[in-house]
């Protein structure tokens, strides 16, 4: 089977879904976030803080290539992974590549206190997120399907997906 990619803005879902989904499945799940983080040896806010976006893209794009090749796994991306045409071609290569969306205030509500997001530490969080998606609007439809998760549940999110791709629930 190929790979499912999922994608798409901070919060929409794609850590709970696609973890949901690979268990769905019975695959292994993937989250790119974890492996920089892994590489770094420390959390994505502490990269961005310590040695700024730039690093966090470079550790991206190598944790990104190097699961060019993968199949059979659930892969969930971070929110600004498929902005870079290298990141894009490799998760588009053996993969399907599904983008979460949902409202900007659905975001900011989900998002809370935006610890854990160094680029929404902003003084005007909403409007940030507004030009960061408007920004971000190519790319995110580029995918080969989009699923708008404001009003879902993680459940059916993936239930969708699942029908989308004619799959069924393993075991
Ligand atoms: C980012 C989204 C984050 C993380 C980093 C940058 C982005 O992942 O990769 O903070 O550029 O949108 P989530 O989308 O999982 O929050």
């Amino acid at each position: 089977m190929r790979k499912i990619v999922i994608t798409g803005f901070m919060a929409t879902g794609k850590t709970a879904v696609g973890l949901l989904l690979a268990k769905m499945l019975d695959l292994p799940f993937l989250d790119t976030d974890d492996l920089i983080e892994e590489r770094a040896g420390k959390s994505v806010a502490d990269i961005f803080s310590a040695d700024g976006e730039a690093y966090f893209r470079h550790l991206e794009r190598e944790v990104i290539a190097s699961l060019a090749e993968a199949e059979d796994c659930v892969i969930a991306t971070g929110g600004g992974a498929i902005v870079d045409p290298e990141n894009l071609r490799a998760l588009r290569n053996k993969g399907v590549l599904i983008c979460l969306t949902a409202t900007p205030h659905v975001i900011l509500e989900r998002v809370g206190t935006m610890d854990h997001r160094p680029l929404l530490h902003h003084p005007k969080p909403f409007q940030r997120i507004e030009e960061l998606l408007a920004s971000r609007l190519p790319f995110y439809s580029q995918a080969d399907f989009s699923i708008d998760t404001s009003m879902a549940r993680v459940e059916e999110v993936a239930d969708r997906i699942l029908t989308l791709l004619g799959l069924e629930v393993k075991g």
